[in-house]
């Protein structure tokens, strides 16, 4: 990868007040606090938790989404009308795309992961069946299951070999097997709820970055999962048509949203209608997420034959994962990120992870990459709302928001605020260590001048 250019700012060479922060991270704290706002109503949405009631999106648990509301909120305070052109450069689920579809926006996503853009591109294919073809589509598996032949699934990966018990693994693979036999649209809508099941029916739980086994968990029975799951999104279609959301004879207000499986480092093929004029995103977090481990089930149940590939699919994706590997000559992009990861490096062998200085020094030299190709496609006073969670690492903290919002007056931006949508804690250990500072997760909000 090419060389960024260093940040040219002037180093404070103040000693820094506070605890465990490196100068840097000092200088940047008092150029934003003027524009540092708490909003901790926001707190609620900035996770998935809070689309635990919202029709259709609970269905799948894409354990890093955010709420729908949470983009309601940036659709309302952006002003956003049928006019504007959204885009989510790491869509996931689809959360913003499903949010401005429900606000008759048109929007575009693009994500790297396949079973993400598969989830974004299946949620607003529910909303055009009829509750009543998800029972008699279940019926008439249920007659073709017992004689199905089990589907292929990538078995080298370790994971799949203790995830499941036995019987229920073969059972899985034949609901695999007779879903394909589906005609479209209900084999997609068919294929999501299937892995939607797969956590519960395996020893795994989707914990923290990773995939956690849990040997001692009581597994759910796949035949009766299902049924719940689709029972489960029946109740949604009903209750969608109820609150008049979801007329089948109504115009669609906007066009389907597009997702695209693509990296977002470089959006030249991205086919953008016109200049999109909000993003609503929220990247990886800098912070060990491999989503090929936490997704790996479904990864291997349907997107990747064999280890090799998912071992290219994670080295494919942004850098935020502890295998991240810094290509030559690559160093941080930015002074603050540049101290952590010196004072990091001078003590490796204390680390619990030694690689989290070159995991750090990739991801925002990946995440620079990403603010200068927005600021290339964005329209002039475009609005950005991006959610990020800070990071500390052996009790130093870094401040990921300032960091990419001095990135983004770097290639065009003006920051307008930084909300903090709640504090959270590190680990009990480290609290005790390095005493009660909470990390904040907020969202940055930016303009393109
Ligand atoms: C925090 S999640 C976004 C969740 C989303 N806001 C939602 O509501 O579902 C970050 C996403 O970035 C994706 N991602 C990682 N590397 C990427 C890349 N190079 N290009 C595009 N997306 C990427 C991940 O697969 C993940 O879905």
């Amino acid at each position: 990868m090419r060389q960024l250019p260093l940040f040219n700012v002037s180093v404070s060479t103040e000693p820094c007040p506070a605890p465990f922060m490196g100068r840097e991270a000092c200088r940047l704290e008092a150029k934003y606090a003027s524009r540092l706002r708490e909003d901790t109503q926001l707190g609620r949405w900035v996770s998935y938790v809070g689309n635990k009631d919202v029709p259709i999106l609970r269905l799948y648990r894409y354990k890093e989404a955010f709420a729908f509301r949470f983009v309601e909120g940036f659709i309302a305070r952006f002003g956003l009308t049928p006019a504007d052109y959204v885009f989510d450069p790491f869509c996931g689920m689809g959360t913003t795309l499903l949010a401005s579809y429900a606000h008759g926006i048109a929007s575009i996503g693009i994500d790297r992961l396949p079973v993400a853009v598969f989830i974004a591109r299946t949620l607003p294919r529910f909303l055009h069946i009829e509750p009543s073809e998800l029972r008699d589509a279940l019926e008439t598996l249920k007659t073709r299951v017992n004689h199905a032949e089990p589907a292929p699934v990538a078995m080298d990966v370790a994971i799949m070999q203790v995830a499941f018990p036995a019987d229920t693994l073969l059972r899985l693979r034949q609901w695999k097997t007779v879903i394909a036999h589906l005609p479209q649209p209900l084999q997609d809508v068919f294929l999501l709820l299937f892995f939607a099941i797969l956590e519960p029916c395996s020893f795994t739980s989707k914990d923290g970055q990773f995939l956690r086994m849990k040997r001692d968990k009581a597994v759910a029975d796949p035949d009766e999962m299902l049924a719940s799951k689709v029972a489960q999104a029946e109740q949604d279609l009903l209750l969608l048509r109820k609150v008049g959301w979801l007329s089948p004879k109504a115009e669609p207000q906007a066009s389907l949203p597009r997702v695209v499986l693509g990296d977002t480092r470089c959006l030249t093929n991205v086919p953008f209608e016109r200049k999109p004029t909000a993003v609503i995103t929220s990247p990886p977090y800098a912070n060990r997420y491999d989503y090929t481990r936490t997704y790996s089930l479904e990864l291997c149940f349907h997107f990747v034959s064999c280890f090799e590939e998912l071992r290219e699919l994670r080295h494919s994706l942004l850098r935020s994962h502890i295998e991240a590997r810094v290509g030559d000559g690559e160093e941080a992009p930015h002074p603050a990120v540049q101290e952590v990861v010196n004072a990091l490096r001078s003590r490796t062998r204390e680390l619990n992870n030694p690689r989290i200085p070159d995991m750090l020094t990739a991801y925002f030299v990946d995440m620079y990459r990403v603010i200068q190709e927005w600021s290339r496609v964005l329209e002039r006073g475009a609005r950005v709302a991006l959610v990020v969670d800070n990071v500390r690492f052996d009790g130093m903290m870094l401040p990921v928001d300032l960091v990419l919002s001095e990135m983004a007056e770097q290639a065009g931006f003006r920051v307008e605020e930084i909300l903090v949508a709640r504090y959270k804690g590190n680990s009990s250990q480290q609290m005790g260590r390095y005493g009660r500072m909470p990390v904040r997760e907020s969202v940055a909000v930016w303009s393109k001048e």
